[in-house]
């Protein structure tokens, strides 16, 4: 365990399935320090204007949902059993459904909005106030924590990311195929790599990393070495 003196913020972005959250969640539990997936944030959000009716495939009622935002509370609680911390949406526990290719399918879109935006900036903010945290999104290096000690940017190759996260939902028994992933996949890039607002982009003292051709293991040695260089450095 590292000495809580030392404690640094970790930014991880990058483009989606590139093992983010799965790296961040290690790094967290080896340092004893808070992982927060800020895309299940974005991911709650969705599901709640999902829910609501206030998007679907042909439209989209983005005044409604920004006035709804005071009463959407959003709170990641830890499970034991499962070794990482759920989302619960006004209380509900929404980890499975979040996941699902539904979600996924709108969330980019979501995403957009200045206002999710902002509200959920200032959640993840004050969840990194103390530091100690290792947070992963899209925007975390670039606007969440601009300061932040360690930031890293990942990518990989898109069809070796629909591989990685066909994989993944079909461990959770989630079914699919790998053209409808390769497409969402291909899609979300796009929309979180345009967007006016934060898009996702390599800020200049982000360390990038491509992990197309390396294994979990290869990718979380290489970034926990990172880690505790820097802790190191900063002492
Ligand atoms: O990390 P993820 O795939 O669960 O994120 C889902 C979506 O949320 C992603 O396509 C874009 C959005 N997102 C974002 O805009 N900013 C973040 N910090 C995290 C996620």
């Amino acid at each position: 365990m590292i000495n809580p003196l030392n404690k640094i913020t970790i930014a991880i972005d990058g483009f989606s399935s590139t093992g983010k959250s799965t790296v961040a969640k290690q790094l967290a539990q080896k340092l004893g320090y808070i992982y927060v997936d800020s895309g299940a944030m974005y991911r709650a959000i969705t599901f709640f204007a999902l829910q609501n009716k206030l998007i679907d495939e042909t439209h989209f009622e983005r005044e409604t949902l920004i006035r709804l935002l005071p009463t959407i509370h959003l709170r990641f609680k830890f499970n034991k059993k499962l070794g990482f911390a759920e989302m619960f949406l006004n209380d509900q526990n929404v980890e499975t459904e979040i996941r699902s290719m539904h979600i996924s399918a709108f969330v980019s879109e979501i995403a957009t909005v200045e206002e999710v935006r902002a509200y959920l900036v200032d959640i993840q903010r004050a969840m990194g106030k103390n530091k100690g945290v290792v947070m992963d999104g899209r925007d975390i290096g670039s606007v969440v924590f601009p300061d932040a000690e360690l930031k890293l940017f990942l990518m990989a190759d898109a069809k070796v990311r629909a591989e990685r996260r066909l994989l993944e939902l079909e461990q959770k028994g989630i079914q699919t195929d790998f053209e409808s992933i390769y497409e969402n996949v291909v899609e979300r890039d796009r929309i979180d790599s345009t967007r006016l607002i934060s898009p996702l982009t390599k800020v200049a003292d982000a360390v990038e990393l491509d992990v197309t051709h390396i294994d979990k293991t290869q990718q979380f040695n290489i970034i926990y070495k990172m880690a505790l260089d820097k802790i190191k450095e900063l002492n």
